[in-house]
């Protein structure tokens, strides 16, 4: 029997499902975003998040059977956490249910590493070797050391807020609407970098970072002068996509690694993937950036990591499976 797997991301603002088949190749994707709500809010509110995900399943779950016959599947993978605690439980309840009717495995991810095994849908290939991967979304920044097994080292990650929770919150406060990052960049296109923004933690010889700073920083500029928002925008991400080279540039001196992953849903952001290409480019090394539409969160790359991390799936997970980690370090595995 060929494998087959569902997979079911449900961690934030995007209810997700895709199939893919052994070969890493997608057979289903279709995503319910709840943009609307969150745009209504100018953020996350949990609960009315979790009644849109729960109102989004049943119509999913109708397309996906016009597509996939669900006796064909082989596991069902799920986000287990990191994430909202309510929109986790929507989807994980669904998986667990259709485990159980169909008597196929429960496959649980972590999302981080779902982010991570997005490279996958690119190279269609597991690296055989360890890779430095740069991990930016609106709840992480981590820069990780990752073995082809997946366990994971976090070599250094943001003390306080996520890039990418950065990028919204300047957005906010510029009432450019949510999420920020993709307005941001759109507007920095024909911005010059006039705003004089200081790099946070740089000179320091640690890869852990720090974005709060930054973020005050830009919105103390605005305030102070406001002129063109294009300016401060290009300005901003400039200074911000300058910080994430030179914090990898030091992991690539003390890291023997030949190969890198962008991922993460900042990594849509062109810039960056533009800059991260040259600076391994330099170094001789090969960087992996998957398509913009597997950076921001998609149920593919859960789909992804659990073929790659359960690819024997005769042999389903033993015992008692959590519904949800809401709060789960990429360490612990
Ligand atoms: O990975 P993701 O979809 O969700 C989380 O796991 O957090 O990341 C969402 C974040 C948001 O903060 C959003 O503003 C940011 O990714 N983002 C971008 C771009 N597209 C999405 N940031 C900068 N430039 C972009 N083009
Ligand atoms: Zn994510």
């Amino acid at each position: 029997m060929s494998t087959l797997i569902l997979a079911i991301e449900s961690s934030c603002d995007d209810t997700a499902f895709a199939v893919i088949n052994e070969a890493y190749e997608i057979c289903y994707e279709k995503t319910a975003s709840h943009i609307e709500i969150l745009q209504y809010f100018g953020g996350v509110v949990p609960e009315s998040v979790s009644r849109e995900h729960l109102q989004a399943l049943w119509p999913m779950l109708e397309d996906l059977k016009k597509h996939i016959n669900l006796k064909d599947l082989t596991g069902i993978a799920f986000t287990q956490g990191p994430g909202l605690a309510g929109s986790l439980l929507v989807g994980s309840s669904l998986a667990h249910s259709l485990s159980v009717l169909l008597r196929i495995p429960l496959l649980p991810v972590h999302h981080i590493v779902g982010h991570f095994c997005a490279y996958l849908l690119e190279t269609k290939k597991p690296l055989d070797h360890d890779a430095l991967a740069l991990i930016v979304s609106g709840g992480h920044t981590q820069i990780l050391k990752v073995s082809p097994q997946l366990t994971v080292e976090i070599l250094g990650q943001s003390r306080d807020d996520a890039v990418g929770e950065v990028f919204d919150k300047v957005a906010k406060h510029l009432g450019l609407g949510y999420p920020g990052g993709p307005m941001i960049s759109k507007l920095a296109e024909q911005g010059a970098p006039t705003y004089a923004l200081t790099m946070p933690m740089v000179h320091k010889k640690t890869l852990d970072m720090s974005f709060s700073g930054l973020k005050s920083q830009t919105i103390r500029a605005w305030t102070e002068h406001p002129s063109k928002k294009e300016d401060l925008c290009k300005s901003f991400e400039e200074t911000i996509t300058e910080t994430l080279l030179k914090k990898v540039s030091l992991a690539l001196e003390s890291h023997e690694v030949k190969t890198g992953v962008l991922a993460g849903g900042v990594a849509a952001n062109k810039v960056l993937r533009e800059k991260l290409q040259t600076l391994f480019q330099e170094k001789k090394k090969t960087l992996i950036i998957p398509a913009s539409r597997w950076c921001t969160d998609n149920a593919a790359m859960i789909a992804a990591a659990a073929l790659y991390h359960y690819h024997d799936l005769k042999k389903p997970h033993g015992g008692k499976i959590d519904f949800i980690k809401s709060q789960w370090s990429i360490e612990d595995l």
